[in-house]
């Protein structure tokens, strides 16, 4: 295990139902790291309130109020390093980030994807597995890289499609499955177990994840 804290920033635009297992996960003791700063891409996001409620700083870096997409990065990138993080936790962070800020973070940047990738990159993953008649979904967990929701996967939880369900049911228990998904991968890294390799393939415990 490592001796010191990981430095954790988690990035959201939502409701930051993720962000809460995180950081229940944390105050808990079950992952030994700390949420330095949580930033937002959307000013009212619930996410901030949750991090304001723990006492986290709670930051939003919102596009108009920068003159191009350029200026915007920047800030963000900035904000960001501002908190040395050793860990990057997107957290429901809808906006797609730009190369450079990848690259600096390549092997120390982790999102959540609610689908069985590489099935359903982008949105409406619930919308277009109902359609397709899928007999199960799922949940992604996997490194960020230029590629989006193609990064190197870590980890995925499957669970079986019901008669009659709809977007709302399967959000719900897809949900439900990330709360428990996402805690559990960040503490395997904050305890130095998980780590994106030069080979471009994730390590569990020393040994190659296969998904
Ligand atoms: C999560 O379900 C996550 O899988 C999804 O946004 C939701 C955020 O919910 N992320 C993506 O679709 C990324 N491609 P939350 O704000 O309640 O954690």
């Amino acid at each position: 295990m490592t001796e010191k804290p990981t430095a954790i920033v988690v990035l959201i635009s939502g409701s930051g139902s993720n962000l809460q297992a995180i950081i229940d996960a944390v105050v808990q003791g079950d992952i030994n790291g700390q949420i330095s700063a949580v930033i937002s891409d959307v000013p009212d996001a619930y996410g901030l309130t949750r991090a304001k409620q723990a006492d986290i700083p709670a930051i939003a870096v919102t596009p108009k109020d920068y003159a191009d997409k350029a200026a915007f990065n920047r800030a963000l990138s900035d904000t960001v390093a501002h908190y040395q993080p050793d860990l990057i936790v997107l957290a429901g962070f809808m906006r797609i980030l730009d190369s450079a800020f990848v690259k600096q973070y390549h092997g120390h940047m982790i999102n959540i994807h609610p689908s069985l990738l590489p099935k359903y990159r982008g949105l409406d993953t619930y919308r277009r597995a109902l359609e397709a008649g899928d007999q199960q979904h799922g949940v992604t967990v996997h490194f960020v890289s230029d590629e989006l929701d193609g990064g190197p996967m870590i980890a995925q939880t499957a669970f079986p499609v019901e008669p009659g369900d709809t977007e709302e049911s399967l959000q719900q228990r897809g949900q439900a499955q990330e709360h428990i998904l996402y805690p559990n991968v960040i503490r395997w890294f904050c305890d130095g177990r998980l780590q994106l390799a030069d080979d471009g393939h994730v390590y569990l415990d020393g040994e190659r994840v296969p998904c």
